[in-house]
């Protein structure tokens, strides 16, 4: 038989990235209002003008078919999305689907870590900033510190293989916990990632440039207390680990700023509008969901047209802290 045969149709794009990767954001509302993330009013979409779940696991087996091996659901927090689970059990089920997974807030979780388990998800990250609850409603504007520990509880409890915190470090903000943000994981055996504030959406609270943090700053900070020896681990994401000897935890950083990963990038993203963003720091996209309207059901169609996007993914992001930001979408909209 011809050995092109079994070979599976690929998303390549202009400069010979593959993508395999989509962050799909099911809703724009959190819970939430992260500072760096959200101003303090935020208008949200009208629901007719989301993608319905349906729709959405249909883009999950278009992409899948074309050689998507990785979902992962993002939002705003995906968790408040009204039956969202059915939209994991259907992804769940995706022949040439490697992994499923989504980032959290981790409000909800004492609700739905299970039926997550269940439904195929092994691994979760979820966002912390602070241990300190006056400081954790300060950047978060209204979340309870107290309810997102017991949600990463009940995610251990409900045994995935592993959970990652992602952790925004900020000058005065949280560089003086770093240090226990790790020992916290550590002790639980989960992981952690380092994030450089990216400049998306105009925000209120504090000056991007003057809270960035490097990824080498924080990383020279948690060698005072912790040996870190590299690794060329990957979880198909832009972080690149270290590993602290001993236990069993990795250490992620992602350096949009001091480290460029454009070069490497696997992913695009869907809005939950249906855009095809294919780049989270620019505005290239392809209107998916007019194509899912015009044409419901046509799983062809859909997938031409996610080809044809990949000639428009661009080289990279072109993030400057200094300037006020380049996208008025806030990270909320994206799913990051
Ligand atoms: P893993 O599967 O654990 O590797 O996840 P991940 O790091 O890909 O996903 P997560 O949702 O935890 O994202 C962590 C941070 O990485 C977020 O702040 C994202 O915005 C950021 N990130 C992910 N992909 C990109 C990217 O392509 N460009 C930029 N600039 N940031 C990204
Ligand atoms: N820059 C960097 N990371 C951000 N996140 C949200 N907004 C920003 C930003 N402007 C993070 C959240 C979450 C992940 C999806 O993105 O903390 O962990
Ligand atoms: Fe909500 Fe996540 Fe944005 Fe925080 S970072 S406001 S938890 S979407």
């Amino acid at each position: 038989m011809d050995s092109h045969s079994h070979e599976q149709p690929r998303l390549i794009d202009r400069f010979g990235r593959h993508v395999t990767y989509v962050r799909l954001s099911v809703t724009d509302r959190c819970d939430f209002r992260c500072v760096y993330c959200m101003s303090e009013e935020m208008s949200f979409l009208p629901r007719a003008q989301l993608l319905t779940l349906e729709e959405m696991a249909l883009l999950g087996r278009a992409f899948t078919e074309l050689g998507v091996t990785k979902i992962r659901i993002t939002g705003g927090e995906p968790l408040v999305r009204k039956n969202v689970i059915w939209l994991f059990q259907a992804l769940g089920s995706l022949p040439g689907l490697k992994e499923l997974t989504l980032t959290t807030n981790g409000s909800q979780l004492q609700r739905y870590a299970t039926a997550l388990r269940q439904a195929g998800v092994r691994r979760i990250n979820v966002s912390l900033d602070s241990l300190d609850p006056d400081r954790f409603r300060a950047i978060t504007r209204v979340g309870s510190l107290d309810k997102v520990l017991a949600g990463i509880a009940a995610a251990q409890a409900a045994g995935f293989d592993k959970i990652k915190i992602n952790t925004v470090a900020m000058k005065n903000r949280n560089d003086d916990e770093i240090l226990d943000l790790v020992q916290f994981v550590v002790e639980r055996g989960m992981d952690i990632s380092f994030i450089e504030e990216m400049p998306l959406g105009l925000i209120t609270e504090h000056d991007r440039a003057e809270t960035y943090m490097s990824s080498d700053e924080v990383r020279a900070r948690i060698a005072s207390r912790f040996e870190l020896v590299p690794s060329n681990v990957s979880t198909g994401g832009p972080a690149r680990y270290w590993l602290i000897p001993g236990t069993a935890t990795k250490v992620g950083f992602i350096s949009p700023h001091s480290h460029n990963f454009c070069d490497a990038c696997n992913r695009v993203r869907v809005t939950t509008e249906g855009r095809l963003l294919l780049c989270l720091g620019q505005e290239h996209s392809m209107d998916l969901k007019r194509v899912l309207r015009a044409h419901p059901g046509d799983l062809e169609r859909l997938k031409q047209a996610i080809v044809a996007a990949m000639e428009l993914k661009p080289k990279g992001h072109d993030f400057k802290l200094n300037e006020k930001p380049i996208l008025f979408r806030h990270m909320s909209v994206t799913g990051g």
